[in-house]
């Protein structure tokens, strides 16, 4: 997960490998709510862990269901449609529900609640209230369910209080063009009350029919037939119940994949198509048509029943004139392939983009601008006008993780232009590895990744500093001191004297080290030796072998290795001059020594380590004497590093500074202002 302010992208170039994506959302909390209204358990693999099923799995647990995790599968022993007795944690009558920004929790759980009975208060975050609700609440007001407003007319947050004598005779008329969540809330909460065949009548066109779909499916994996007439009038057999199938499967998210499918057809080729795992021709997801679309603008897509391979067809992709509407959330990705193509694409009938997490018409048409696109925002279209020279952007996301997720293909433009995604950590909804899985598919030459050394001498307050630096820009971080202390550690271990005769012999070990960094933790062979590498003996003889040149050279290919997307920030004696000199910052940090040998002391005593101010400060000075007169790579500020002298300044101080001079280098210095 990043959640630095910004990810900034590099210019990519290529896609291949295998994706394996997470479950779908729409049917990840479907499964939830009919598993919850069952009797007894159901065990659902694969299920989607992200935000939107998280604050489904906390609402049904305020409603009393037994909800464990059992490695990847969730057992859901469901209450069969009667809330749990006793009163709710907290003591008073109401329920409170909180359900973020999760329109596939607030609608269904609205309707299942209204109907089961019982005090709730569901509410959201600041753009759920926005979201609208008031056409199911008509809906089901007109059964003789008690909701009411809290906040605006027609918005979240509800009260929900019990309903008496449910009238069920007549149709119930529900408006189908605003949002089929509506009608997918009533078609999964009235079997509650069946003791009648239950009527539904959709009121003007139906939007998003795919998703009613997933919906009748699920409903039928559960033991409920839905008679269909047209696609205006539903069905609810009298006497019907909710049974659990035992165990559900999860599949993947269609409209996850379809930022996989518009990246095979922009960067992967022909003999190595790009390879997505989880969802397939067989998929019950509408977006799965997305390949469709992809396919009309040019990509090459082979496809099984649970996977799908992509690669680039026709280059650039071609231009399309499409209605959106069975495939809404997927078409925002349109949108960004639509910035490759040949000619202005149009997107049509996709006003429902207006009422999701975001207005995402108003939105992807102003990030599409700051690309270079011309963009026309029609009611309910998009006209896109690929850019006739690409611009770096720093792309608004609007707390929508669809925002961040299309956009961060925009930095496969070949033209070199940067792609900055702002709170990238909005994926967390739906994907949030998407940048992981993104990357580890993602390849461009390595002098397109950004570098940011920090040199100096020890005690100097690197570690603290790059290790920050790298947490604020989402980098990785690579500690070289501790690859030489490491090859310290293992030398003595393989009973080597750590002198000049044995060069050859270390340095063999050195390139044969099995290094894993995970977190915090420094692992060697497996085992944790963070603590090992860390004492002042250590250090020495960290000094020590560092200045065999043929160990150095051993662990040059291995530091370069931590060059990956989307950035490093390195540091040691000599990232800026000989590991990586082609650097996009050299930062060389200094302390006085009695200021270093005062932190370090300072360190050393609150781990319960005993040691003197004198012989600290003896120590460093003879490593750094050690370090700066080696033959090789001896520690010096790199020619074009700039000098931080931190030994009156606090750790954010520095931080800030070499974020500023970073970000001075950054071509979104306007575009962060604005
Ligand atoms: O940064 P540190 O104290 O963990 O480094 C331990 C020793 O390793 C240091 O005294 C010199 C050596 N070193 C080096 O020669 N080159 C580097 N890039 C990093 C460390």
């Amino acid at each position: 997960m990043f959640n630095s302010a910004f990810l900034d992208l590099p210019p990519l170039e290529e896609a291949r490998g295998t994706v394996i994506l997470p479950g779908s959302k729409s049917i990840s909390n479907r499964v939830l709510l009919l598993a919850a209204l069952c009797e007894g358990p159901t065990v659902v693999h694969d299920l989607l862990e992200s935000d939107d099923t998280r604050v489904m799995l906390q609402g049904l647990r305020v409603l009393g269901c037994e909800v464990v995790h059992r490695g990847s599968a969730v057992r859901i022993t469901g209450i069969g449609g009667r809330p749990h007795p006793g009163p709710p944690p907290g003591g008073e009558g109401v329920k409170k529900l909180f359900l973020g920004n999760a329109g596939t929790a607030m609608r269904p759980l609205t309707a299942a609640l209204a109907l089961i009975g019982g005090d709730y208060e569901l509410s959201g975050v600041a753009r759920m209230h926005e979201r609208p609700i008031g056409d199911l609440v008509d809906a089901l007001r007109q059964l003789g369910c008690g909701i009411d407003y809290l906040g605006n007319e027609g918005f979240p947050p509800l009260r929900i209080r019990p309903a008496r004598d449910l009238k069920l005779d007549a149709a119930i008329q529900v408006r189908g063009d605003v949002s089929s969540q509506f009608l997918t809330a009533l078609l999964l909460a009235l079997p509650l009350v069946a003791t009648r065949d239950i009527v539904i009548e959709v009121v003007g066109q139906l939007i998003s029919r795919p998703y009613i779909e997933i919906t009748l499916n699920l409903l039928r994996r559960f033991g409920i037939a839905v008679a269909r007439q047209d696609w205006q009038r539903f069905t609810i057999p009298a006497g019907s119940r909710y049974q659990s199938p035992g165990e559900v499967h999860v599949e993947a998210d269609a409209s996850s994949a379809s930022y996989f499918v518009a990246l095979g057809a922009l960067a992967a080729s022909a003999d190595q198509p790009l390879r997505i795992e989880g969802v397939g021709a067989s998929s019950i997801q509408g977006d799965i048509r997305f390949i469709e679309a992809a396919r009309a603008m040019g990509a090459t897509v082979d496809s099984g029943p649970n996977w799908l391979q992509v690669s680039r067809g026709a280059w650039p992709l071609r231009a399309l004139d499409l209605d959106c509407n069975h495939i809404p959330d997927a078409a925002m990705t349109l949108a960004v392939m639509a910035l490759f193509a040949d000619g202005p694409t149009t997107l049509r009938n996709i006003a429902s983009w207006r009422v999701k997490e975001t207005d995402r018409l108003a939105a992807m048409a102003a990030e599409l601008r700051k690309l270079g696109a011309v963009v026309d925002e029609g009611p309910d279209s998009l006209r896109i006008v690929p850019p006739a020279t690409w611009q770096a952007a720093a792309i608004a996301t609007y707390d929508d993780h669809r925002m961040a997720m299309c956009f961060a293909l925009a930095a496969f433009n070949f033209a070199g232009a940067h792609v900055r995604i702002l709170d990238p950590h909005c994926v967390a909804k739906t994907f949030p590895d998407y940048f992981e899985t993104l990357f580890s598919v993602s390849r461009t030459s390595a002098p397109h990744i950004p570098v940011i050394c920090v040199d100096g001498p020890t005690a100097s307050g690197k570690g603290t500093l790059a290790s920050e630096v790298a947490r604020r820009l989402g980098y990785h971080y690579l500690d070289s001191g501790a690859l030489y202390r490491i090859t310290g550690v293992a030398t003595l271990r393989a009973g080597l004297p750590l002198d000049v005769e044995h060069e050859h012999s270390i340095a063999r070990l050195a390139e044969a080290l099995a290094i894993v960094f995970t977190g915090d933790r420094v692992l060697l062979a497996g085992e944790d030796v963070t603590d090992a590498i860390r004492s002042e003996a250590a250090g020495m003889n960290a000094s020590r072998v560092s200045a065999l040149p043929a160990v150095r050279t051993a662990l040059v290919a291995l530091q370069q290795s931590f060059r990956r997307l989307p950035g490093l920030v390195a540091d040691g004696r000599d990232m800026g001059t000989v590991i990586f000199p082609d650097a996009g910052l050299k930062v060389y940090l200094t302390a006085s020594a009695a200021q270093r040998a005062e932190r370090r002391h300072k360190q050393l005593i609150s781990k319960g380590i005993p040691a003197t101010l004198p012989a600290l400060r003896a120590d460093l000075e003879a490593r750094d004497a050690r370090d700066s007169s080696r033959a090789v790579a001896p520690l010096k500020p790199a020619q074009d590093a700039l000098l931080l002298d931190n030994s009156s300044h606090a750790v954010e101080e520095s931080v800030a500074l070499v974020l500023r001079w970073w970000e001075e280098k950054q071509p979104f210095g306007q575009a962060l202002e604005a």
